[in-house]
């Protein structure tokens, strides 16, 4: 058969969303469990009635929002399809075939694929032995070919954070020609003092972005809303090669009525780290080697007995994330759902 596609993306692994099994307890997609914030099913009834339109393709008010919010102006902001979107355009702004990209691995497996779609080369730099990025390591791996360095902080899946000195340390080291994008999709989750606010501190550094999200602790994962701050130039070259219109109406409306109901979300995220420091707790007593968590999942750090793991843990009724080999990673819920994990446990 005459081959139409590019033949390097037959090495490709597919991206592996967490289970959806009816029924069962699902703790694979770090999902919050509580539905949508108050507000957010009313604005987007009302928003499915301008479905005709097409939507602000800017995302005016929601930047001015976000704007409000973060303090920054809205020029250095750009919307998206969720943040892995952002992480598509970033790399479309920033990397032509063959340039390189480093992150840590183990970390977000959508970074290789995004990396590997644009033809960007993947120089990935091991975790240390305490599943932690390795700062120091990466750094070293800058090369005059690099482009983009990713931290993602707390790091998915290990949910272990770099400190202040750490970060301040690594960010020194990277040339001014090279982008760092913080990953904070677990911002909202970090409680440990020491994991600095990528914003607050980094945000004035023209060669950083921060990612967050309102898929994880504004409950909004089925809309697909991310956003990413970078200095006015990043992030307009980002806003022009974003896939147009990609932030829908019914997004934007939702994305807007949930940070009206900033208290409610804090108010869940607490109950959310609660339950973790309980789980993990809990956990540990079986399973000592669980990594320091700041994000709404922990790491089990299970290498060849991961699969089989996941699979009694299904058999049980509770869908948890396997990656083969290396480890499962489980999402902090309610009581009521951690409670069925740990009866597996
Ligand atoms: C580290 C990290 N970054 C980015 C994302 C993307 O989230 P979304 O595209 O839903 O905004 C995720 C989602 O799982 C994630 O874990």
């Amino acid at each position: 058969m005459t081959r139409l596609t590019r033949p390097d993306l037959d090495a490709l692994p597919a991206y592996v969303a967490g289970r959806t099994v009816p029924g069962a307890i699902k703790l694979a997609s770090n999902e919050v469990p509580y539905g949508p914030l108050p507000g957010v099913v009313d604005a987007v009834t009302a928003a499915i009635s301008g479905a005709h339109r097409y939507p602000d393709p800017g995302a005016t008010a929601l930047r001015a929002a976000l704007s409000d919010r973060l303090g920054v102006d809205p020029d250095r902001i750009a919307t998206g399809c969720g943040s892995v979107a952002l992480f598509e355009h970033l790399f479309r702004a920033t990397c032509l075939p063959g340039d390189e990209a480093v992150y840590a691995w183990r970390s977000f497996e959508a970074y290789p694929i995004i990396a590997a779609a644009s033809a960007a080369t993947s120089v990935r730099v091991p975790n240390t032995a305490s599943h932690e990025h390795d700062l120091p390591a990466m750094a070293a791996a800058i090369t005059d070919k690099t482009r983009l360095v990713i931290v993602c902080n707390p790091n998915n899946p290990t949910g272990t954070a770099a400190g202040k000195a750490a970060l301040d340390a690594f960010l020194d080291a990277v040339p001014p020609t090279v982008l760092v994008a913080l990953d904070e999709a677990y911002r909202e989750f970090v409680t440990d003092p020491d994991v600095p606010d990528g914003l607050v501190e980094y945000g004035d550094r023209p060669n950083v972005v921060v990612l967050r999200t309102l898929s994880k602790a504004w409950g909004l994962a089925g809309l697909r809303v991310g956003y990413l701050i970078g200095s006015p130039e990043v992030a307009a070259a980002v806003r022009k090669v974003i896939t147009p219109f990609s932030t829908s109406a019914t997004a934007q409306a939702a994305a807007l009525a949930a940070l009206q109901s900033a208290d409610e979300m804090q108010r869940r995220v607490d109950l959310i780290t609660a339950e973790r420091e309980r789980v993990v707790t809990a956990v540990r007593k079986v399973y000592p080697d669980v990594p320091d968590t700041q994000a709404n999942f922990f790491w089990l750090p299970l290498g060849d007995a991961a699969l089989d793991f996941a699979a009694k843990c299904e058999e049980s009724g509770v869908i948890v994330r396997a990656f083969a080999g290396d480890g499962v990673r489980v999402t902090i819920s309610s009581p009521g759902e951690n409670d069925a994990f740990l009866d597996c446990l």
